[in-house]
């Protein structure tokens, strides 16, 4: 590590760099952290797509956008000092200061985001006066702002929704944060979209994009989304709603993005049909062609138990008394397969709760972040598409030589039981 001298020299040196105008004051820096200048970096679309944010819901959002990794990114953001030095001329160093401003101030009446100043080289976070009389919305009777919410009925960011729902129709609501001392007084118009990632827009789902009116007689409004309920084999798919414009802009969206995931019901049932395109490489017929697995203990040591084809779905599942497990995966022919997701295939007998997984080059090292599961309707998943900005295994033409997955922890602390998985991945001739 580097002394405290050496560091601070060091900052001096890049803000040099940066910042443009050289009557700028460089002599009073007292950042210590300046990780943001590398971590941010890749994240500047992620922070403008966030940039209706305000307080935790900022977090949230950065950390929920999809192909996207801006954990650290969104790690250093939350520990850098107000009116942190930055250079106006770059366009994430005004993303970072946009929604660093969002977050620690809220967006309230008196407090807006905030813009990298040009000639003090520093964050400004805005704001703007207390009205000396109330905004048409609000009616204030006293000092105390009023604030209002846009918000999903269902806070969660995350919904699992069946396949066979036919038409999904989550509510949006205004709601006021004192409703003692706020009336609605005006109207506020909303714009709402969807938008496909993984679940494709006119053939998972029938897409909307629709302004919104609310006012003191239509506080909450229902969107219709068609979902289709194919018989076609799919993995999780995803897309999201987000909430895009808020007019007059003085109200704070507290989810902008709300992720739908639609659950196919057709993988294990007879009507179920496989997919040209992605197909289960876990499953016996493909993968005993391609797909060559071992299986290491915790302390990593190589076992004979259980039989590799207990991984496969309808298998019976791997059963050991170990609570961890690894997997390594090893793609030999000449296939290349581009994973889309890896689930559970039997939530209710298989008591696992997480997993993770990565790539191993041909020396067995690992050469990328690891992807954790998360749980979807009961079911531990990972969604390779979803990490798809910084991971390789899901672009395509590229080769995964070996995947490592780990299995962490089962849900009673006991032992691995039935646990079955199935690998959706579309195959890549060369
Ligand atoms: C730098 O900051 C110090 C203290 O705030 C101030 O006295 C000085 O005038 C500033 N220099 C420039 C060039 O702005
Ligand atoms: C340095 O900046 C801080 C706040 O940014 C301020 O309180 C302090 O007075 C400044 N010191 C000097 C010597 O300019
Ligand atoms: C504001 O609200 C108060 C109390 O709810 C009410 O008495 C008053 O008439 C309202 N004023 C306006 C302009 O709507
Ligand atoms: C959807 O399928 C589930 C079983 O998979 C069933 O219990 C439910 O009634 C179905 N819902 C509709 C709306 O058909
Ligand atoms: C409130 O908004 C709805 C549309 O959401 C509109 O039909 C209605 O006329 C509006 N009412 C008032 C009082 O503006």
């Amino acid at each position: 590590m580097f002394d405290k001298k050496f560091q601070n020299i060091l900052v001096s040196i890049i803000l040099f760099v940066f910042v443009k105008n050289a009557e700028a004051n460089l002599t009073n820096i007292t950042e210590k952290n300046i990780n943001w200048l590398t971590s941010c970096r890749p994240c500047a679309d992620t922070l403008y797509e966030c940039s209706q944010c305000f307080k935790d819901a900022c977090v949230q959002c950065v950390l929920e956008i999809p192909y996207t990794s801006c954990l650290n990114c969104m790690n250093d953001l939350i520990d850098l000092p107000s009116n942190f030095n930055c250079d106006s001329r770059m366009s994430y160093h005004q993303a970072v200061c946009k929604i660093h401003c969002r977050m620690n101030n809220g967006f309230t009446i008196t407090s807006r985001d905030g813009f990298c100043d040009e000639y003090t080289g520093r964050c400004v976070c805005t704001s703007i006066a207390l009205p000396t009389t109330p905004h048409p919305l609000f009616n204030r009777t006293t000092a105390s702002p009023c604030e209002y919410k846009i918000k999903f009925e269902k806070s969660s960011s995350i919904e699992v929704i069946p396949e066979n729902i036919s038409t999904f129709k989550p509510k949006i609501l205004v709601e006021p944060n004192r409703p003692d001392l706020c009336t609605f007084r005006d109207r506020i118009k909303v714009k709402v979209r969807t938008k496909q990632f993984s679940a494709i827009d006119g053939s998972d789902y029938l897409g909307v994009s629709t302004d919104l009116e609310f006012n003191s007689s239509k506080t909450w409004h229902e969107l219709k989304i068609d979902i289709n309920n194919d018989r076609i084999i799919e993995p999780f798919e995803f897309f999201t709603i987000d909430i895009e414009s808020v007019t007059p802009d003085i109200i704070p969206i507290a989810t902008p993005r709300k992720i739908i995931y639609i659950e196919d019901d057709d993988y294990n049932s007879p009507n179920g049909i496989a997919d040209d395109d992605i197909t289960d490489v876990f499953d016996y017929d493909e993968a005993s062609s391609f797909i060559y697995l071992m299986y290491k203990d915790k302390f990593n040591q190589d076992i004979n138990f259980p039989d590799p084809n207990s991984i496969y779905p309808n298998n019976g599942g791997i059963t050991t008394s170990q609570d961890r497990l690894k997997i390594v995966m090893q793609i030999i022919g000449f296939y290349t397969i581009n994973i889309h997701t890896i689930e559970v295939n039997n939530p209710h007998e298989c008591n696992l709760n997480s997993f993770n997984l990565r790539r191993l080059n041909s020396n067995m090292q690992p050469y990328e972040e690891l992807m954790n599961s998360f749980v979807l309707n009961n079911r531990p998943i990972i969604d390779v598409n979803y990490y798809k900005g910084f991971q390789n295994l899901g672009i395509a033409g590229d080769s995964p030589d070996y995947l490592e997955i780990n299995l962490l922890n089962t849900k009673d602390g006991r032992g691995v039981t039935k646990c079955e998985f199935r690998a959706f991945a579309s195959k890549v001739y060369d």
